[in-house]
């Protein structure tokens, strides 16, 4: 057996007692519903073909992994300049659903697009005059990313959250008050909850984050998808603020660019070896809303490779 499956698989046993720890994110009630004990990972390089274990073809729902999406979709339909009128690239100590950095700091702009209040202003300017047209846009982005065609979004993870998402409406009608936030509020806000609930895989997220990795490029389909120059920002953004205020540690340990979900997906670059991409998938959660065994897998796995970018 190729010696760094046997490596991978060892890991995954390793980390599989990490799914006890932590809880899975029963604030979206539909999500408490899944099984925390799930662990699975998948990895596409050009020097490492295609390495998988455990849940990696387990569906689950992107959720704050779709915000380095909306982030691309909304440079690509507005430009960078217009984007970063409204929300900037700076690291935050806050949850990821902090409302108090509204106020106090930046202006009224959210700090990064990768927190809540980012991702919903971001959603604001994606082109479309319903929610469903800005949904497809992601979609369709996805699709443009990954082999994976049948995409679509769960209903009732979307319905779910829509039904108790007070804090997502507090922070999109507080940026409306400031004039951040432009449009139909609730309409923004039914896109960017149907877009939390676009279902993937393991294979999937991999493949989307190999496109980052090859700085925009699809190697299956030849297709440059954005510039090198999105590509780079972005994976400077997840390395950055990928992690919400678990990000220094993430650095230190993992060192790759990378953005976590509550769903319990964490997609992840490497720009080394030729460029690696990896989507790993454990729902129990930690406190700051990251994959237990999920951050410890990656941790593992860089630092055997000498993965990290530091
Ligand atoms: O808006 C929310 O709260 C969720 N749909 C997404 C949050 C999320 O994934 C944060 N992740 N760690």
């Amino acid at each position: 057996m190729d010696l760094l499956q046997k490596r991978i698989d060892e890991i995954y046993q390793e980390c599989l007692e990490y799914t006890d720890e932590g809880r899975v994110a029963d604030y979206i009630p539909e999500l408490s519903r899944v099984d925390k004990y799930q662990l699975g990972f998948y990895a596409v390089g050009a020097e490492f073909d295609e390495y998988y274990i455990g849940a990696y073809d387990v569906k689950f729902t992107i959720q704050s992994v779709a915000k380095v999406l909306i982030f691309i979709c909304a440079i690509l339909d507005n430009s960078t300049a217009k984007v970063l009128s409204k929300v900037t690239v700076e690291p935050t100590s806050s949850s990821f659903n902090s409302i108090v950095n509204l106020e106090l700091e930046n202006e009224n702009r959210p700090l990064n697009p990768f927190i809540n209040s980012g991702a919903i202003v971001c959603t604001s300017l994606l082109k479309g005059t319903t929610s469903e047209d800005r949904v497809q846009q992601i979609i369709s982005l996805m699709k443009r990313m990954c082999d994976n065609q049948d995409i679509t979004y769960n209903e009732s993870v979307y319905l779910s959250e829509k039904k108790t998402g007070a804090r997502n409406r507090s922070l999109a009608y507080y940026m409306s008050s400031t004039g951040v936030l432009e449009g139909d509020v609730e309409d923004i806000l039914d896109a960017y909850f149907k877009i939390c609930a676009i279902e993937v895989t393991c294979k999937d997220l991999a493949q989307i984050s190999y496109v980052l990795a090859q700085d925009g490029y699809n190697e299956n389909t030849g297709e440059q998808v954005f510039s090198k120059f999105l590509a780079n920002r972005v994976r400077s953004v997840m390395a950055l603020c990928g992690m919400y205020d678990g990000s220094g540690e993430f650095a230190v340990e993992v060192g790759l660019p990378s953005k976590s979900g509550v769903g319990g997906g964490i997609m992840s670059i490497s720009t080394k070896h030729g460029g690696m991409g990896i989507g790993v998938f454990g729902p129990s959660l930690d406190k700051k809303g990251n994959s237990v065994a999920g951050v410890m897998f990656l941790k593992r796995l860089s630092q055997e490779l000498s993965l990290s970018i530091f």
